[in-house]
């Protein structure tokens, strides 16, 4: 069986937002595979960042026209956003279990994401546990595991959610799992043993020194370690 693709996303979150576009197209020349996209509503997690609309100008922005849009909802009604999340060129979708107000089965939005031709990923909170999602595994196309409190950037990575990644990666061997908060040189190592594949980069990306070096330091990091 072969091991899913080791994938790089910065998290623009930790760029400097009055450039986006610019910042956006550094680590997309510098080996980038994804850009994460981290919306927030002030509700679901205590943080405002940006909606469809500034996703919608950095796709029209980009040079890049085929750059992979990972768009990850920390907000409490995901269902309201799929239409303009699609329109603004998002390629995945990305919400959380935890949302309530869609109700007990989120297989209808999970369908209704795919319908407009997107990815969808299902992604869990620190302490929410893994059987959650085990439900719609089938339907999903990637699993993303907070490593981290969910909201703000620069935090320290939760090593005791590898148990997650370790039982996601024995029933899904080839499914896409991303993990989220605190990536870095010291953390790689840990999160590809336990069969991370899509690894979202912050700070350990837009702070160093040199993006490209980072960027395939994580590579190599996934590969070597899984
Ligand atoms: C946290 C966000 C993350 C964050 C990661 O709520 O989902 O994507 O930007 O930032 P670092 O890599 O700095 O922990
Ligand atoms: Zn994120």
């Amino acid at each position: 069986m072969t091991p899913p693709k080791a994938m790089i996303g910065p998290s623009v979150l930790a760029s400097d937002l009055s450039n986006l576009v610019g910042e956006s197209q550094r680590v997309l020349a510098a080996g980038a595979d994804f850009l994460h996209l981290d919306v927030m509503d002030g509700h679901f997690v205590p943080n405002l960042t940006f909606g469809a609309p500034v996703i919608a100008s950095l796709r029209k922005g980009l040079d890049n026209k085929d750059a992979i849009f990972d768009v990850h909802l920390m907000v409490t009604n995901p269902e309201k956003w799929v239409e303009d999340m699609a329109n603004a060129g998002a390629d995945i979708f990305t919400f959380h279990v935890e949302v309530t107000s869609v109700g007990e089965d989120l297989t209808p939005l999970i369908n209704n994401i795919k319908s407009k031709g997107m990815k969808v990923g299902l992604a869990i909170k620190p302490n929410t546990p893994v059987t959650s999602v085990y439900k719609y595994l089938d339907l999903l196309d990637l699993v993303l595991v907070m490593t981290v409190e969910p909201g703000f950037g620069g935090q320290s990575f939760m090593g005791d959610m590898m148990s997650k990644v370790e039982d996601l990666r024995k029933r899904c061997p080839e499914m896409d799992i991303e993990v989220d908060g605190g990536l870095s040189m010291s953390t790689i190592s840990t999160a590809a043993a336990a069969g991370a594949n899509m690894i979202v980069a912050g700070s350990s990306v837009f702070k160093s020194t040199d993006v490209a070096q980072a960027i395939a330091d994580l590579r190599n990091g996934v590969v070597e370690n899984r």
